[in-house]
């Protein structure tokens, strides 16, 4: 088991820190609290968005379109900022659709993923002209025979589930046997009847998986999915107007590991570009990432409310945990729990010096903030921040659990 002082976390964060206190657009957290009037909370910066954007749009050739998926954080002033930042918005259900129509996003921008879209969910893209990425042959029948109930030609994409993977991902989601995407040698043969079929076929979306660092497994999988979108125009009766070549920009969550360096990604893609210049031409190209966009930029942030010694260890039980932050605990996706980068805001910079274990209100010994960490020697009252929380947090969390206070937030 791991025990992780807190300066190596500090080096992972991209906020600031004023008068020995950690802050979020120039706030700290008692003052975020106060206007907030609420003891625990995520805040996100605008600013550290726009570096994440801007960091993209230098490494990542200009032809290559980002998208943003909402799952990862759906919170309206997020998704509101980053509309004029990014061009086009990923959705994975009806109610994340209804946003990326509100934020007046175009239509033709936005598309529809996941597999087990419900009828109304499928209808309702169908009637807006959101882009379906369908997921099996058979919902693209049902899109054909939903369709047909309209006044309106289905626009889709189909989902490709490729013989290749992405290595090194957190989650691997393309490659094998999956619930995502119509497996390759099925899209083939698909193709061959498409132009027959009450649909419009717009394009494919290759998404291979998520969270990696590691630039030459994304070379890797971009090579294979640029040889792949060559083969599918080539079988396709009519030239597709778009190709999602997926995402998975990783963030640093844990102790060890570095950010991402786009330049080669970025280097690669401008190579991949030049050499299927002709195959893809006038097509439009996407990358769609979601918490490479907004991770970084938020911030948890709880309240100590005991202080307390068992047989050797120091215990800071905190008003926040797992109902909160889902994915801090180590039970979202997390094989082996290990602790994301945490601080004592209020006393950052203070020596860390005392080997706590850092718990929430829950009756479950699942619900942990920091097991075995050494931080600023801290007491009731002060403020536990968990770090890269700006993604998968409140609407990855199960926030009823037990009923205490829903979590607040705020996008300074
Ligand atoms: C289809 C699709 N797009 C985008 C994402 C966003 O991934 P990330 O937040 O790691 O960029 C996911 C994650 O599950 C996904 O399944």
């Amino acid at each position: 088991m791991s025990s992780n002082s807190a300066p190596q976390h500090e080096q992972m964060s991209q906020f600031k820190t004023a008068q020995g206190q950690l802050v979020a657009a120039g706030l700290n957290m008692t003052e975020i609290s106060q206007l907030l009037a609420r003891p625990a909370f995520y805040v996100y910066e605008r600013a550290i968005i726009d570096r994440q954007v801007a960091n993209f749009r230098q490494h990542i050739p200009a032809r290559i379109k980002l998208h943003y998926a909402v799952k990862a954080n759906p919170y309206w002033p997020v998704v509101q900022h980053l509309k004029p930042l990014v061009d086009g918005f990923d959705v994975a259900s009806q109610k994340e659709m209804l946003l990326a129509l509100q934020s007046g996003m175009p239509v033709a921008d936005i598309s529809f993923a996941g597999p087990g879209k419900g009828d109304a969910e499928l209808l309702s893209a169908i009637i807006t002209g959101v882009t379906l990425n369908v997921e099996s042959l058979g919902e693209l029948q049902r899109v054909c025979q939903l369709g047909s109930q309209t006044s309106k030609t289905p626009q889709v994409a189909l989902r490709v589930n490729p013989g290749f993977e992405l290595k090194s991902s957190g989650m691997k989601m393309a490659g094998g046997a999956k619930p995502f995407g119509i497996d390759e040698e099925l899209v083939l043969q698909t193709l061959a009847n498409i132009a027959d079929m009450p649909v419009k076929l717009r394009g494919f979306h290759i998404y291979c998986g998520s969270q990696n660092l590691k630039p030459e497994s994304l070379i890797e999988a971009h090579q294979h999915t640029f040889a792949l979108a060559a083969k599918l125009v080539a079988a396709c009766p009519y030239r597709p107007e778009m190709i999602n070549l997926g995402g998975g920009f990783g963030i640093p969550y844990f102790a060890g590991e570095r950010r991402l360096n786009l330049a080669p990604v970025g280097e690669s893609l401008q190579g991949l570009l030049a050499q299927y210049h002709n195959e893809l031409a006038n097509i439009e190209l996407v990358i769609e990432l979601g918490r490479y966009l907004v991770a970084e930029a938020g911030l948890y942030a709880c309240q100590v409310v005991d202080k307390k010694q068992s047989r050797g260890t120091t215990y800071l039980v905190c008003n926040g945990g797992l109902h909160h932050h889902l994915a801090n605990s180590g039970n979202f996706g997390q094989v082996i729990r290990k602790n994301y980068p945490v601080t004592i805001a209020n006393r950052i910079s203070q020596e860390a010096t005392e080997l706590v274990t850092i718990v929430g209100p829950l009756c479950t010994p699942l619900d942990i903030l920091a097991d075995r960490m050494t931080l600023p020697t801290a007491d009731v009252g002060d403020w536990v921040v968990v770090y890269q929380s700006g993604a998968y947090g409140p609407t990855a969390s199960p926030q009823d659990f037990l009923g205490h206070p829903n979590v607040a937030e705020i996008l300074l």
